[in-house]
């Protein structure tokens, strides 16, 4: 077993993990993080993703070993990280619930974490950059059509 010490959703986690434990595992199964979800298991999805000191990763990629001395944003800690009313949805999950990103909501919450990440490096998106910055996570339900709606909804709010 081996120790780490991180910071998870604002809230400082120490605890004693397998070396071989991955982070969404860790996430999941010790910490009750499920909004965090899995799809493949083997880094091709991106519904797992999750925030490592602020940039996305697929957390199904990463050991929860590696995350020790980091800071790890879940979807479920996104809404605290902008500055809204308490109780509040952040910009990118509202856009996602004005323009229906979702049918099932599998792939949702990678999908938020990835546009969140997306519109921090490139505030002003086009399409195309939408559709290149987000091609690392896959929906088996909505075509794109509306995910992209909502990313690009999203840039016009957050910018
Ligand atoms: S579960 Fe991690 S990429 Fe699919
Ligand atoms: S909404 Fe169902 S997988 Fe994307």
């Amino acid at each position: 077993m081996t120790r780490i010490e991180l910071t998870v959703d604002g809230s400082k986690v120490s605890d004693e993990v397998e070396p071989r434990m991955l982070l969404v595992q860790y996430l999941r199964e010790k910490l009750g993080k499920t909004g965090t979800v899995i799809g493949c298991d083997t880094s091709n999805c991106g519904a797992c993703t999750v925030h490592l000191d602020g940039r996305s990763v697929k957390s199904c990629n990463v050991l929860a070993v590696q995350a020790n001395g980091h800071e790890v944003t879940t979807i479920e800690g996104l809404a605290a990280t902008h500055d809204g009313a308490e109780g509040e949805l952040h910009p990118v999950q509202e856009s996602f619930r004005e323009c229906h990103g979702l049918q099932c909501g599998f792939c949702t919450p990678g999908m938020i974490m990835q546009a969140v990440d997306l519109l921090e490096e490139n505030p002003n998106p086009t399409e195309e950059d939408v559709r290149l910055g987000m091609e690392g996570n896959l929906c088996r339900c909505t075509g794109y059509h509306n995910i992209v709606k909502s990313v690009l909804h999203a840039a016009g709010g957050v910018r």
